[in-house]
């Protein structure tokens, strides 16, 4: 009575284990492959959009701004720069393709080339706004006066410590971020990185401290004049 009765109890025990099991492995199944669905294939989606290029100096040569970032090209048969493509002047094609905006932030600006990529993208349309370092203005090679005089607004810090961040978000849309000072010495000189970043998300962030420095470093926003303009 008792070794059956233990028996038929173990077997209920067997079968019951068993189609458990297949149940929940069949809802893992489920929910795994919903989840992969989910989650895997929109992560694998983000991983390849968020980071679209990794730039690296130095270069060999100077790309001929001419050649890669002018309507007629080089015109010069004599011409010392390189035409031939390197990491300047994927540069030069980020910044050249900029339609609406360009948020520039970076310590120190001597380059003349993209100083003047920045000048025409002025001239043809493009809101271009430039934070710098206060202590870079007056440097050797500064091209920060020429941007002001093209009619750039150029925003710079009012302390000792630096500003030293070094990226441009190319029409709200791209970042591109690095350890990248708009100098000569990094261009052919220095190891430096540029990463080319397209996520929402991530231009957001970098905007949004965009604009807070924007506004920290505009001139009406400093001490006295704030004064002044309260008692207006
Ligand atoms: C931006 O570039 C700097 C310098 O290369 C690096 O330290 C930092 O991690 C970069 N930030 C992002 C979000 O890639
Ligand atoms: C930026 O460039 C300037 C001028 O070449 C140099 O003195 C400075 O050390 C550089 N800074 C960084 C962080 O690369
Ligand atoms: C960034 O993503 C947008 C939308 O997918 C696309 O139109 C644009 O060409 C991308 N830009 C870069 C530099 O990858
Ligand atoms: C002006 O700025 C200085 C230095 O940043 C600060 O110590 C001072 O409190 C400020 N004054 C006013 C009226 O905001
Ligand atoms: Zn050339």
């Amino acid at each position: 009575m008792l070794p059956k009765s233990n028996f038929a109890k173990g077997a209920l025990i067997v079968v019951a284990s068993a189609v458990t099991s297949e149940i929940v492995y069949w809802v893992y199944l489920l929910f795994w492959d919903k989840a992969w669905k989910k989650y895997g294939t929109k992560k694998q989606t983000q991983c390849d959009n968020v980071v679209t290029e990794v730039i690296f100096f130095p270069d060999d040569k100077i790309a001929c701004k001419a050649h890669f970032a002018s309507e007629d090209g080089c015109e010069n048969k004599m011409c010392r720069f390189t035409h031939e493509a390197n990491s300047l002047s994927r540069l030069y094609g980020y910044l050249t393709s900029a339609k609406t905006s360009l948020d520039v932030s970076v310590f120190v600006i001597t380059c003349t080339d993209l100083a003047d990529l920045l000048i025409e993208a002025h001239k043809r349309g493009v809101l271009v706004r430039v934070i710098t370092d206060d202590e870079q203005v007056d440097i050797t090679g500064s091209q920060i006066w020429k941007l002001r005089s093209a009619g750039i607004n150029v925003r710079t810090d009012q302390s000792s410590y630096n500003m030293h961040h070094k990226f441009v978000v190319v029409d709200k849309m791209f970042l591109l971020n690095g350890s990248f000072n708009w100098t000569r010495q990094a261009i052919t000189g220095n190891q430096e990185n540029l990463m080319i970043i397209n996520s929402s998300k991530i231009v957001s962030l970098y905007l949004g401290e965009f604009e807070k420095l924007w506004q920290n470093f505009d001139p009406k926003n400093r001490n006295g004049t704030s004064f002044q303009k309260r008692n207006f």
